[in-house]
């Protein structure tokens, strides 16, 4: 993970400190007001807002050099192709790939897995086959291999969480065994905050000869990542809880894994050769890149990654660790609040619920006073259920987010328990 040297960066003030409220400053909607109040933006695990220069890379492709890639022999479409292969690059780079042939754009990190679960799976798996995932995978995790269940026998196996929502390794290496075919499992919960110690994951993995899929949706955003040190065989994220556009995901692949996988959708610039009984295919990362790829979304998130690269990806994991810290203390001082996920690695996600009131009636309440929190069960029905509650309040934190924004949280929760109590 590349990040400029401290004195080069123009958001750290005099003392060296993430300089929040500059930052804020470059996130124009973060000086709105909802229902008459400022908005205090605390749903950032379901998708960040974007800095003007994101807004403006978008604007500038549109208005200054959209065409399709890879297809037209005039200036506009090698500019735009430029571009486009220039964000698979920024991407490698930021997730320190050994090559921008490892990165496949895709829609959301829903469609990496997918993409995953019908290639390599449908190729390489069969009925008995046991994939290893973990309780606290978001439904995008659970659901194609599901999916995959019910197409060809594999079987799912779960590691549990313990009460605190840690991840457990020995029970991880527990549930291995000779039918063991693939982990895949989240790098950070998006619902307990908990970071998945993956580099220890993959050696224990690995040492038994089974890939390792990451889904790093929630853990890209908060920390900095290499692919290479982590060694994981697949690793997937989304563009738009990374400051970016929506509608770009990525899917990182080893090379000879890549290589070895068949097509996932047909059409378009996938194909070596089509003739009228036969087709031949292209390489990756081109051969899982059927139709007109998302070009200015790759663009714009090419844009995101260069903004979090300038502020430096360890700079904003100390700034969310301090948020999380504060907030950490000051809603555990809410009488009858319960949080959700005490692991002490975990990024800065907050979810709880307040005894007495329903969450959905406290969400409501948060978003009169400007707050905009998530409620429910967050694509995690599963743990939901492991920790018998129909759904929770969750606070995720992003880079703008300050200590005051948490007393605003604390303020409007007090608020609504004397309201509704
Ligand atoms: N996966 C997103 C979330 O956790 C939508 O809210």
């Amino acid at each position: 993970m590349s990040s400029i040297k401290t004195s080069t960066n123009p958001h750290l003030n005099n003392s060296s400190s993430f300089d929040v409220e500059r930052v804020r400053r470059d996130f124009p909607i973060l000086s709105r007001e909802v229902h008459g109040k400022p908005l205090v933006y605390l749903d950032n695990g379901a998708s960040s807002q974007k800095p003007r220069v994101v807004v403006e890379s978008v604007r500038d492709a549109y208005e200054s050099y959209y065409s399709n890639v890879h297809r037209g022999a005039h200036y506009l479409s090698q500019r735009s192709t430029d571009s486009y292969e220039e964000a698979r690059e920024t991407v490698a780079r930021f997730i320190n790939a050994p090559s921008e042939k490892n990165i496949i754009f895709t829609s959301s990190v829903t469609e990496s897995i997918n993409l995953v679960a019908a290639t390599w799976g449908k190729k390489f798996l069969k009925a008995g086959d046991e994939v290893i995932l973990s309780e606290m995978e978001h439904h995008a995790n659970i659901v194609p291999w599901h999916m995959l269940r019910e197409e060809c026998g594999i079987k799912l196996m779960f590691v549990p969480v313990t009460d605190a929502g840690d991840f457990q390794l020995n029970k991880f290496e527990q549930l291995l065994n000779a039918n063991t075919r693939l982990i895949a499992i989240t790098e950070c919960s998006n619902v307990l905050g908990t970071m998945v110690p993956i580099k220890r994951l993959v050696e224990i993995a690995h040492s038994r000869g089974v890939p390792v899929l990451v889904d790093g949706a929630q853990g890209v955003v908060h920390h900095s990542v290499d692919v290479q040190a982590l060694d994981c065989d697949f690793y997937g994220f989304t563009g738009h809880k990374l400051y970016g556009p929506s509608g770009i995901g990525v899917l990182y692949g080893k090379t000879e894994i890549l290589e070895s996988m068949p097509p996932y959708q047909g059409g378009g610039d996938m194909i070596e050769h089509v003739t009228l009984d036969h087709v031949t295919y292209n390489k990756p990362p081109y051969r899982f890149e059927a139709g007109t790829p998302p070009i200015v979304q790759a663009i714009g998130l090419s844009a995101a990654i260069k903004y979090v690269e300038r502020l430096g990806m360890e700079s904003i994991f100390n700034h969310e660790q301090d948020i999380l810290g504060y907030a950490n203390q000051q809603l555990t001082e809410v009488e009858g609040l319960q949080i959700f996920g005490t692991s002490e690695n975990k990024a800065a996600i907050m979810s709880f619920i307040v005894h007495g009131l329903h969450s959905f009636d406290l969400a409501a309440i948060l978003d009169r006073e400007g707050i905009a929190t998530r409620v429910g069960q967050h694509c995690a029905e599963p743990l939901m259920d492991r920790f018998g509650v129909e759904g929770m309040v969750r606070a995720s934190f992003g880079l703008y987010n300050r200590r005051k924004d948490v007393d605003s949280l604390v303020f409007a929760i007090e608020k609504a328990k004397g309201m509704l109590l």
